[in-house]
Parts: C-alpha cells; sequence; structure tokens
C-alpha cells in the first residue's frame, strides 16, 4: 500500500533564519524589480556573502547586487541572467565577482524567482559558490592538456619521420644486400673462368703453340677487364652511397664529357667494328660531373656490347622545353618491350651477353638509374628487337 506522504509542518521563522545564515554557501534574496537601474535591493544576505565579500551588512542591504561586478565580469552572461530574471526563469551562470578590496574570484550563481500565494514573482534568491579554486584547477589542467596534445602531435611528426627513414633505410639495405649477391656472383663466375684458363695454361703450356697461348691469355684478359669494368662501378655506387649521398649539382659541359668517355672506350669501340659518333653540339646541364661520366659511360658501354661488326653508337643532344635530353643510340640487337620495362622500373634486367659474347651483370643500369634519380633527371628508353635501342638521360639545362 503507498505511503501517506506527511505534509510539511509549520516551522517558526527563526528556523529558517538560522538556516540560512549558517549556509556554506552565499544566499543572496533581492526584491523582483525593477530591473533596471537602480536594480533590485538586497533584503538578505547571509553570514558566507559577508565572509566571502568583506562588505559589510550596512554597506549590503539596499544596495544592488552588481556592485560585486568589474573589469572581467562577462557581459553575455549578465544579459543571459537579465534575460531569465525578466522571464522569471530560474538561471545557472559561472561568473567573475570582485571583494570589497578588489580581490577577483569566480562564483557559480543560481538565481531563482519566489512567489507570493497568488503566484506574484515579488522577489529573487540566490544560492552562489565560491569555485575560484575548481576554475584554476581547471585551466592547469586546460593547459597540461594543450601542452600534452602539442607533445604528442610533435612526437607523431617526428614518429612519421623516423618511419620514413627506417623505410628508406630498409630499402637501401635490401638493395644493398641484393648488389653484394649479385657482385659476389659474378665474380666468383670472373674468378673460376681466370682459374680455369690459368690452369690450363699451366698444365700444358709445353704443349701449346704461341697462338694458342696468346688466345687463352687474350681470354683471360677479357674476364679480367670486364671483372675491372664491374669493380669501378661497384666502387662508383659504394662512393655515391657513402661518401657522396647528394649530387653536386653545378652546371657541367658535356661536350668535353662525352669526348673523355669515348675516348676511354674507342679501342673498344675499334676492336668489334663499330663507331663511335660524338655530339654535335654543346650542351650545358645542371648535374654531378662525376656521376653524369659514369651514366654515360654505362651507356656507351652497353651500346657498344650490344652492337654488331659496322654499326656505330650516336651521342645526341637536343633541348625541349628548358631541359637537355642527351640521347645513346646504337643500331644494335635491341630489346623487348619486358626487358625495357623492367628498366624503367628500376629492376634489374637479366644479363645479356653482347654481340661478341661479352658477359655483363645488369648491375650498370642500376646503377645509372639511381645516379640519373639523385641528379633529379629522368631516363627514357626507345628500342626495338633487332634494330637497336636509344638511351635518354633528361636533366635541367642550364639558363
Ligand atoms: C537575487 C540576485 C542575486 C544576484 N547576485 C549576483 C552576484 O552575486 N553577482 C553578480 O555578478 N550578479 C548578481 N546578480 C545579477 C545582477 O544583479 C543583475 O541581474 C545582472 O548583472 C543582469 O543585469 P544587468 O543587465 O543590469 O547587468 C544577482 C541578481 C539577483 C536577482
Amino acid at each position: 500500500m503507498p505511503r501517506k506522504r506527511k505534509s510539511t509542518p509549520i516551522l517558526p521563522q527563526w528556523i529558517f533564519r538560522g538556516a540560512l545564515d549558517n549556509a556554506k554557501d552565499v544566499i543572496l534574496v533581492t526584491e523582483a524589480e525593477p530591473l533596471d537601474e537602480p536594480g533590485p535591493k538586497i533584503v538578505y544576505a547571509n553570514q558566507a556573502f559577508y565572509e566571502l565579500t568583506g562588505f559589510t551588512p550596512e554597506e549590503t542591504i539596499g544596495n544592488d547586487p552588481r556592485m560585486l561586478q568589474g573589469e572581467d565580469t562577462d557581459r553575455a552572461t549578465l544579459d543571459r541572467v537579465r534575460a531569465a530574471l525578466k522571464a522569471h526563469e530560474p538561471v545557472r551562470v559561472e561568473v567573475v565577482n570582485y571583494t570589497k578590496s578588489g580581490q577577483s574570484y569566480w562564483l557559480d550563481m543560481i538565481i531563482v524567482p519566489l512567489r507570493d500565494p497568488h503566484g506574484k514573482v515579488t522577489h529573487f534568491a540566490a544560492i552562489e559558490r565560491d569555485i575560484t579554486a575548481v576554475k584554476s584547477l581547471e585551466r592547469d589542467l586546460m593547459r597540461r592538456h594543450e601542452t600534452a596534445t602539442g607533445e604528442v602531435q610533435r612526437l607523431a611528426k617526428a614518429n612519421d619521420v623516423i618511419e620514413a627513414s627506417r623505410r628508406q633505410l630498409c630499402e637501401l639495405d635490401a638493395e644493398n644486400n641484393r648488389l653484394l649477391s649479385i657482385i659476389g656472383h659474378d665474380l666468383r663466375n670472373a674468378f673460376t673462368a681466370i682459374i680455369g684458363f690459368t690452369s690450363l695454361l699451366e698444365g700444358r703450356l709445353p704443349d701449346l703453340s704461341t697462338a694458342q697461348v696468346a688466345n687463352e691469355v687474350t681470354r683471360i684478359h677479357r674476364v679480367v677487364k670486364d671483372s675491372h669494368r664491374m669493380l669501378e662501378n661497384l666502387l662508383a655506387y659504394s662512393l655515391m652511397q657513402r661518401e657522396t649521398p647528394e649530387a653536386k649539382l653545378q652546371p657541367v659541359s658535356l661536350s668535353p664529357l662525352v669526348e673523355r668517355v669515348l675516348g676511354v672506350l674507342e679501342e673498344r669501340a675499334a676492336r668489334k667494328g663499330i663507331m663511335l659518333e660524338p655530339l654535335a653540339s654543346e650542351h650545358l646541364v645542371v648535374a654531378d660531373e662525376r656521376m653524369l661520366e659514369v651514366v654515360i659511360r654505362n651507356l656507351v658501354e652497353n651500346a657498344i656490347k650490344f652492337s654488331h661488326a659496322g654499326g656505330r653508337v650516336r651521342i645526341l643532344g637536343r633541348d625541349v622545353d628548358g631541359r637537355s635530353r642527351i640521347g645513346v643510340s646504337d643500331s644494335g640487337i635491341g630489346m623487348s618491350e619486358a626487358q625495357v620495362r623492367s628498366i624503367l622500373d628500376h629492376q634489374r634486367v637479366k644479363p645479356q651477353r653482347g654481340t661478341a659474347e661479352e658477359k655483363g651483370t645488369g648491375f650498370g643500369l642500376i646503377l645509372c638509374g639511381q645516379l640519373i634519380r639523385k641528379m633529379g633527371g629522368q631516363l627514357s628508353v626507345r628500342s626495338e628487337l633487332g634494330k637497336g635501342s636509344t638511351f635518354e638521360l633528361v636533366l635541367d639545362r642550364v639558363p
């Protein structure tokens, strides 16, 4: 059975008064009118009010609560209070007030309209709590949160950088391992060949004619030279990795550089009956001279390697859209589309023997690709099986 609610007994006024006077929160009662100047008069303030504000009852009773406001009291908050009072609605706000001595503090303030037995609003009552300590804690936490957020963002950014470098290092490491195994493999093959040829010479020297000895020596010489070329490339690659991680870009005059490269390879080309055609015009490009020389030497070496007797290897230069295009063109055996694609994808091309059975490693083109990228250049390849290939290197032109 529902219990019948007991009605509140009518208590004498001194009991209410004692409760209000001794409350820890501030309690203020004002008249309901006028909301405009001079404002509703304070008719009651409890002990907590006098302790918090430092005002005396004489300075308080009959005065208006706006005496507690000052510079940092937020106008928009007061407008909310005013609108609620006008509409006779309760309102709760947080606002800055000042003590009699000018010390600011934060208030959590609830104002409610008080109605007489006929329902007419005759007074307002405010229950107010000093929340200065809470506010300063809040501000402190906010500041710490902002610092922590900033720190987290900074760490996240640093982490991204570290992750990118780590990935780059992993790629470089994988590439280095791959190259090491290629070189190791090719060097072992070269030494196996040299050991084979020399032991043949050693064991059968008295039985061999001078022509046969010369023939063996030529074969040994070719293997040694191929290995030497490979070592030179390896050295250039390791130098690039360790000592000159960045290209030293500067104006480079192309003609003398090409002349130098062709001078070194002239004899090899002549032996195969291949003509080398130097650049017809001078071009001034932005490049790292040493890197560019390695690139052009490798491209011309390849062109000689894959050309037939009577063929020609041309070095071509042209300027297009402010950049220089330097081509190494041959009329040799050419490449399939798949081979061209793997060169452009920076993959190692399956080594192929040259027209005079020259051996290769496929390493030269990987090295060229890396050097060209370091110089901010691009490599394009045009080739047709049986017709020849053109490797074109695009570099910035000196304006
Ligand atoms: C009962 C009561 C107590 C109030 N106590 C405070 C107070 O302690 N601090 C304060 O800044 N405003 C207090 N106010 C609000 C201001 O008196 C006033 O209503 C407010 O500033 C909006 O009016 P205005 O637009 O004339 O400024 C109180 C208002 C009432 C009705």
